[in-house]
């Protein structure tokens, strides 16, 4: 059982804005106080670059560095560290894995994907088939919106080469049926990539057990700082991989006209690295454990499931994802901008998000320009519901006067 008021202790912005009710998470979470602690503990006690010099403050910021990819290792049950990359965030994972393989796709290859996608995880296959020839193929989705092993299975054929999927789509909170899906992709040849930037931070993934190949989250949905990301690779895929930046710590020897990788890690971490993203990252991954991700869960779905039950109590409205599986809910109200809606919200200190939630492809599914998203963390309460229903009611009176 989470005790809300004792979480928000951790969360200093409950300090400053006793008020809040935030509601946006899945575009990304409030920070606790001990990622920013350790952040500032990295910077004022150390502050060095790692992996090059050879004093003891280089030492330390080394481990420390090299610590995170262990825990980070350990929160997803990677086979090994190495099979840890550090990024910038999803967006970078995802497009250093499709600009990686552009190598080893040829004409006539294919690419399968669904409209459920952000536009991270769509947007670089589409550059990568222009160069390449390969075609993208979307899955289609169900009247709901969700991808289904039998729908996939439609688009799956003898030239798949690449599948590239949500596991919980940012816009609907569907989660995709991961682990059916590559161990039949795996019986084609294919490779599976899994944008998990909405399902690392809520639920308890393990990346043996989903089968997957490469796996990509952020650290600023999970408490922990922006600017970093991790990009999960299987170790063989990852050393085909091309890297797409060149400099310092990725070679191994360099000669007048050519160079040689080193192998992943290091072969996709040119250059200095997010030191303190990565330091502060791993804080946040023990903070979750502190709590317990099973509990996160159940807490957050209590939230989703009775702000649902309100809602659709409320005339004129419509709810797009009333069957999501993680707590999202998207909707709209009928006869009004979801921007001012959401202006409206602001003034009673109600954080949500309008617009199209950077996948495009969905609200066109949707047939609508432009959503409401309301998104549920550790830190929200029952009374934060309540409080946005109230204000909800309150913005549909103002403008439909019902
Ligand atoms: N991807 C983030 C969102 O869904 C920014 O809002």
């Amino acid at each position: 059982m989470i005790d809300v008021k004792k979480i928000r202790e951790n969360f200093i912005i409950y300090q400053t804005q006793p008020k809040l009710c935030y509601l946006d998470s899945a575009a990304s979470s409030l920070k606790v106080k001990t990622v920013v602690d350790q952040v500032n503990k990295y910077y004022h006690t150390l502050g060095v670059n790692v992996h090059r010099g050879a004093y003891e403050l280089a030492y330390e910021a080394t481990k420390q560095y090299e610590d995170a990819r262990i825990t980070v290792k350990n929160f997803i049950n990677a086979e090994s560290e190495d099979n840890i990359i550090f990024t910038r965030g999803t967006t970078s994972s995802l497009n250093l894995i499709a600009k990686g393989f552009e190598h080893m796709l040829n004409p006539g290859d294919e690419i399968i994907t669904s409209e459920l996608e952000h536009h991270s995880s769509v947007l670089p296959w589409m550059v990568v088939a222009k160069s390449t020839g390969a075609k993208l193929v979307y899955v289609p989705l169900t009247k709901q919106g969700k991808i289904t092993v039998e729908n996939f299975k439609s688009v799956l054929t003898s030239k798949t080469k690449v599948v590239a999927l949500t596991h919980v789509s940012n816009a609907m909170g569907y989660m995709t049926p991961i682990k059916e899906i590559a161990s039949i992709a795996h019986k084609h040849q294919a490779v599976v990539i899994l944008d998990a930037a909405q399902s690392v931070p809520h639920t308890k993934v393990d990346v043996q057990e989903l089968g997957v190949d490469f796996l990509a989250f952020s650290g600023h949905k999970m408490f922990g700082p922006s600017g970093v990301g991790v990009l999960y690779g299987k170790t063989s895929l990852l050393n085909q991989l091309e890297p797409y930046e060149f400099g310092g710590e990725m070679a191994d020897q360099v000669f007048k006209d050519h160079f040689t990788y080193k192998d992943a890690p290091l072969r996709f971490e040119a250059g200095t690295p997010v030191i303190s993203g990565a330091i502060g990252l791993a804080e946040a991954m023990r903070y979750i454990e502190s709590i317990g991700m099973d509990n996160i869960e159940e807490h957050t779905k209590k939230l989703h499931q009775y702000t649902l039950s309100k809602m659709k109590d409320i005339d004129g409205i419509t709810i797009y994802n009333t069957e999501a599986e993680m707590p999202i809910i998207n909707f709209n109200v009928i006869g009004v901008h979801p921007h001012d809606i959401a202006t409206t919200l602001d003034q009673y200190q109600i954080n949500v998000r309008a617009g199209h939630h950077c996948a495009q492809l969905v609200t066109k599914f949707l047939d609508v320009n432009s959503t409401l998203r309301v998104s549920f963390h550790v830190y929200n309460s029952i009374e934060d519901c309540d409080i946005f229903i109230k204000g909800l009611k309150e913005s549909i009176q103002f403008f439909n006067g019902f």
